[in-house]
């Protein structure tokens, strides 16, 4: 079996952490499926890498559909940014309860008295997201014979100079979406190019609406580049179609439109760059969550699931079971979490590595009246280590790193802390595992799970936290944030022995 060969008739197993589906091949060998796997279906599939240990391959013929598999209304639209839309809502929350369960399979002895809660479900499986990020460009494939110089919507999987056409995101509000569609529109008829990464020419690039679930403000930011071909009939439009028209139609046809900003963008990078110009309205949205305020501008980091954000923290404040004395908010982001336990502890001090989130953070805590909360610009790793040497103890630490989890320097300081619990809120099982295997002083076994293929052996810090104060697993609840996406949250309660 090697790269190029087709397997036929194969059935897809289950769904793995990260979205693929596992199969076996005849000669017992894992299979790792991408391209849209389902559990039960009957696929052939065209291998892409032979390993001595597994496979990996991509669905090239689906020969029998997963009696799992629903007909998605016509309407809808489906891409890389919602897979697991043909799978049945409930379905999907047994998937990913069942990966949580199975991610923990090397901490089996260190789980078996901890209390397994059900997965939390989104409020809603649909139009939950608050922030879109649409692309503008091309599909030109001579393979396919398609050469379309005016693209809208998202970039094929894995294809930075591809898009494919959007008409409905069904992760998106219809208000998000008849924007879209009406921005297309006018920017179709303004016959101004689309941007090409390859050469750097074009205008259009990106479009990003933000809207505020509770308050229902929206704020649309155009990212655009400004150079044109010399002697481009379209060069007259620009800045100044913009200006006047675009932004005139809208703000006359949507009242939610509060703010209208622009970017320039001339780098090849494919990102939403911020040398932001506010065109209209005001320069922030204000959302709430659990009852307090957040202003939101262009940039600011703002959980997208507004309802299940509410949730998560729910989940969070509802996880601490003593609240009093010091709060530590590490990977602290704007701060939300540490702002709504505000009012039970003495002092919060909330940690985040990126300056604009800590003072954003701080805007927010004035915002709410809220005093005791110190925010604090820096590395966790930095200052857990500053922490532990002099400044004192905590008595709570809630934990929300981003994917790769915490920094393994981190951990024996966070230790040493000495808290009566630690709350860890983690988008990634595999990263959370392997930091509480290290905090419960286990020794990491290579052996790895069909969840995670990647080595997460850390025993040197396992070795340094065995003289820390010991914690025991208690709480273990999953939470869906992220309907129709493989993306699983966590949070665990670590209980002081
Ligand atoms: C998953 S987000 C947490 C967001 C926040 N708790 C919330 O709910 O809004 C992770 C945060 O960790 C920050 N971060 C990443 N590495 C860090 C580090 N080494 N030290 C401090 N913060 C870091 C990121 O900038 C990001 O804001």
């Amino acid at each position: 079996m090697k790269k190029h060969d087709i397997l036929e008739n194969i059935k897809i197993e289950k769904l793995i952490f990260g979205g693929s589906g596992l199969a076996t091949a005849s000669d017992g060998r894992k299979i790792i499926v991408s391209g849209g796997a389902i559990p039960d279906a009957m696929v052939d599939l065209r291998i892409t890498k032979s390993k001595k240990n597994h496979l990996e391959a991509q669905i090239y013929r689906t020969v029998k559909k997963s009696p799992l598999e629903l007909d998605i209304p016509s309407n809808w639209q489906l891409y890389g940014g919602c897979k697991w839309l043909p799978i049945p809502y409930p379905k999907q929350l047994e998937i990913k309860e069942q990966q949580i369960t199975e991610a923990f399979h090397s901490l089996k002895e260190e789980t078996a008295d901890t209390t397994w809660h059900s997965i939390i479900r989104s409020p809603d499986s649909e139009h939950y997201r608050n922030k879109v990020e649409f692309s503008w460009g091309k599909y030109i494939s001579e393979r396919e014979g398609k050469h379309d110089e005016y693209r809208f919507g998202f970039h094929v999987q894995g294809q930075f100079d591809r898009i494919e056409d959007c008409w409905y995101c069904v992760l998106a509000d219809d208000v998000t979406n008849a924007i879209f569609k009406d921005i297309d529109v006018l920017a179709r008829k303004s016959g101004i190019p689309t941007y090409d990464p390859k050469t750097g020419v074009g205008f259009w690039r990106h479009l990003v609406i933000r809207r505020a679930k509770m308050t229902g403000q929206t704020m649309v930011i155009f990212s655009v580049n400004g150079i044109f071909e010399s002697g481009n009939a379209a060069k007259k439009w620009t800045k100044e179609y913009l200006l006047t028209e675009m932004i005139q139609q809208l703000s006359k046809k949507y009242e939610s439109i509060t703010s209208i900003y622009f970017l320039e963008n001339t780098s090849r990078a494919d990102v939403v760059q911020w040398n932001q110009v506010l065109l209209y309205g005001e320069s922030t949205i204000t959302d709430e969550l659990l009852g307090l305020t957040f202003e939101i501008q262009p940039k600011s980091f703002f959980q997208v699931n507004t309802l299940g954000a509410e949730k998560l923290y729910q989940c969070v404040i509802d996880s601490i079971q003593q609240k009093w004395g010091t709060l530590l908010d590490l990977y602290a982001g704007t701060g939300t979490i540490g702002i709504l336990l505000a009012k039970e502890f003495k002092k919060v001090y909330s940690v985040e590595l990126v300056t604009s989130s800590s003072e954003d953070g701080q805007k927010n805590s004035d915002r709410n009246s809220v005093k005791n909360v110190e925010f604090v610009n820096s590395k966790v790793e930095d200052f857990a280590k500053e922490f532990s040497s002099g400044w004192g103890k905590s008595d709570t630490i809630v934990l929300d790193p981003p994917r790769d989890g915490l920094h393994p320097s981190a951990i024996p300081h966070i230790l040493t802390f000495g808290a009566r619990e630690i709350i860890y809120v983690s988008c990634n099982p595999a990263t959370l595992v392997r930091d509480i295997s290290i905090m419960l002083g286990k020794e990491m076994s290579h052996e790895t799970t069909d969840i995670d293929a990647t080595d997460i052996g850390a025993s040197k810090e396992a070795l340094e936290v065995k003289n820390l104060p010991k914690y025991r697993i208690s709480d273990i609840t999953p939470m869906d944030m992220f309907p129709h996406t493989h993306h699983i949250e966590t949070v665990v309660r670590l209980e002081r022995i």
